[in-house]
C-alpha cells in the first residue's frame, strides 16, 4: 500500500490549486481523478477562454445557507493573488465587463498552469481511474483504485457538483461526506437556464436568439444583464445569474425597458402620436415579436383607443413582466450546483471536517455557489 501525506480525489481547479500548495510546503501529494484530462471544466469555461477570476469577487457574490463561511477563504486568497499567479505565466487578459477577467489566448494556458504548479510541487496524478472503499483507522486515510491501494494522513475531497454529468462530473463528494456522517444540502441545477410553459413556448419561441438588456428579480435579489430568447425557453446572463435563486413555482420579474418609465412614455405618445399603433411604439424598445405578444387583442387599435387602465396594463407587462418557469434546464446544462457539503459540518479556515480530522472538502462540492462571472473560479 502507497502511502501519501495529502490525496486528492478531484484534479479541477480546486484539486489541483490544492495540491499545488500542499505539495509546495514539502508534503507528498497524489491527485486521483476519474477523467482522462485533467480540468475538464476550466477547458469549456467562458467560452473557452475561461473567465478565471472577478476583480469585484465579495462574500456577496456566493450564496450557501451560511453566507459567512466564504470569508475567510475569500481573504485568504485574493482575485489579486490568482492574478499575480497568471501574470507569472505570462497569460494575457482582459477584462470583459464588471470586473470577469478571462484568457485572452484560451482557458488550456489556465490548465497548463496549474499543472505547471502541481508539477513543482512534485504532485503525483494518477487519470482515469476511480476511488473506492474509503476508510479511516487511526490517523490514516484508505483507499483503493482499480490498480492499487492507498494510505494517507490527509484526504481532500475536490469532485465538484453534477453539473454537465456528460464530461464526468459527480455527486461523488456527496456520498464520501454522508458516508462520513456530514449532512449534505440537497444539491440543485444553478445558472442554469430556465425554460417556458407550453403556453409561453407557443408565443415566445419565434424569439430565439433575440437577445435584450433587462433588470431581472426573483423576491429581494435582482441584477442587470442581457437575457436571452432560446427555442425552449430563457437564458442569457441574467437568467442564469437569477436561476440561481429561483425555485419551482415561483415567479420571476422582469424589467424589458429599465431605463424608462413605459406607462408615462405610452402616455405622452398617446398625446403626440395618437394614430400610432402600441405594437409599434413598443417595437422601438423591444424585438417586435415580443411588442407583438404584449398587445395581443389589440393590434388594431390606435394609441388614442387605448384607455389609461389599457396603457398601465401594457407597460406593467413591459416593467414589470411576471412569468413563471415551467424549470430549469437541469444538472445537464447547469454551469454550477447550488448546494453540497454543509459548511456548518466544515472549518471556514482549513475545509477540514468538524467531525473527522484529517477530511477535507473544497471547491465547489463545499454549499458555497458563486454568482456567474469568475467567482466560482476564485472560489476553486
Ligand atoms: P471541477 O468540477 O472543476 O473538478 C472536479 C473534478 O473531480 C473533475 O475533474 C472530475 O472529473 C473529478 N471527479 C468527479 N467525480 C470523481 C470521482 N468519483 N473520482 C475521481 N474524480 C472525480 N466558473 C467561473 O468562475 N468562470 C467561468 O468562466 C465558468 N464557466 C463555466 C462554464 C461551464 C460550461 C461550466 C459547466 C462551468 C463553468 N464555471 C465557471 C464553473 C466552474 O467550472 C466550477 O465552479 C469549477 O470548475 C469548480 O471547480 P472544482 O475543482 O470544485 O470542481
Amino acid at each position: 500500500m502507497k502511502k501519501f501525506d495529502v490525496i486528492i480525489i478531484g484534479a479541477g481547479a480546486a484539486g489541483m490549486m490544492c495540491g499545488a500548495v500542499a505539495g509546495s510546503s514539502g508534503r507528498s501529494v497524489l491527485l486521483i481523478d476519474k477523467a482522462q484530462k485533467l480540468g475538464e471544466k476550466i477547458r469549456i469555461s467562458g467560452g473557452g477562454r475561461c473567465n478565471f477570476t472577478n476583480i469585484y469577487t465579495s462574500p456577496d457574490n456566493f450564496i450557501s445557507q451560511n453566507p459567512h463561511f466564504c470569508k475567510s477563504a475569500l481573504a485568504g486568497y485574493t482575485p489579486y493573488d490568482f492574478i499575480t499567479l497568471v501574470e507569472a505565466y505570462g497569460i494575457s487578459w482582459f477584462e470583459k465587463q464588471k470586473g470577469q477577467l478571462f484568457c485572452k489566448d484560451s482557458a488550456s494556458q489556465i490548465i497548463e498552469m496549474l499543472k505547471s504548479e502541481c508539477g513543482k510541487a512534485n504532485n503525483e496524478f494518477l487519470l482515469g481511474v476511480q476511488a473506492s472503499n474509503i476508510s479511516k483507522a487511526g490517523n490514516h486515510f484508505s483507499l483503493t483504485t482499480e490498480k492499487q491501494s492507498f494510505m494517507c494522513d490527509k484526504l481532500v475531497i475536490a469532485t465538484g457538483g453534477p453539473s454537465i454529468p456528460k464530461i464526468g462530473a459527480s455527486g461523488f463528494g456527496y456520498k464520501i461526506a454522508k458516508q462520513f456522517g456530514l449532512n449534505v444540502i440537497s444539491p440543485e441545477p444553478a445558472l442554469v437556464p430556465l425554460v417556458f410553459t407550453d403556453r409561453l413556448k407557443k408565443h415566445l419561441q419565434n424569439l430565439s436568439g433575440v437577445s435584450v438588456d433587462v433588470r431581472i428579480s426573483c423576491g429581494e435579489v435582482w441584477f442587470e444583464d442581457a437575457l436571452l430568447f432560446t427555442h425552449r425557453g430563457l437564458s442569457g446572463p441574467a437568467i442564469l445569474q437569477i436561476s440561481s435563486y429561483w425555485q419551482a413555482g415561483r415567479a420571476i420579474k422582469i424589467n424589458l425597458v429599465p431605463d424608462m418609465d413605459i406607462f408615462a412614455a405610452l402616455k405622452q405618445a398617446r398625446l403626440e402620436k395618437p394614430k400610432q399603433r402600441a405594437s409599434a411604439f413598443l417595437a422601438q424598445f423591444i424585438p417586435k415579436a415580443l411588442a407583438r405578444f404584449f398587445t395581443k387583442g389589440y393590434e388594431n387599435k390606435h394609441l388614442a383607443d387605448l384607455s389609461d387602465k389599457m396603457l398601465y396594463s401594457l407597460a406593467d407587462n413591459i416593467n414589470n413582466w411576471r412569468l413563471k418557469p415551467a424549470g430549469t434546464e437541469g444538472f445537464r446544462k447547469a454551469e454550477v450546483t447550488k448546494g453540497g457539503v454543509d459548511t456548518a459540518e466544515l472549518s471556514s479556515k482549513t475545509m477540514q471536517a468538524n467531525k473527522l480530522a484529517g477530511l477535507y472538502f473544497i471547491g465547489e462540492v463545499v454549499d458555497v455557489t458563486g454568482h456567474l462571472g469568475g467567482h466560482n473560479f476564485q472560489w476553486a
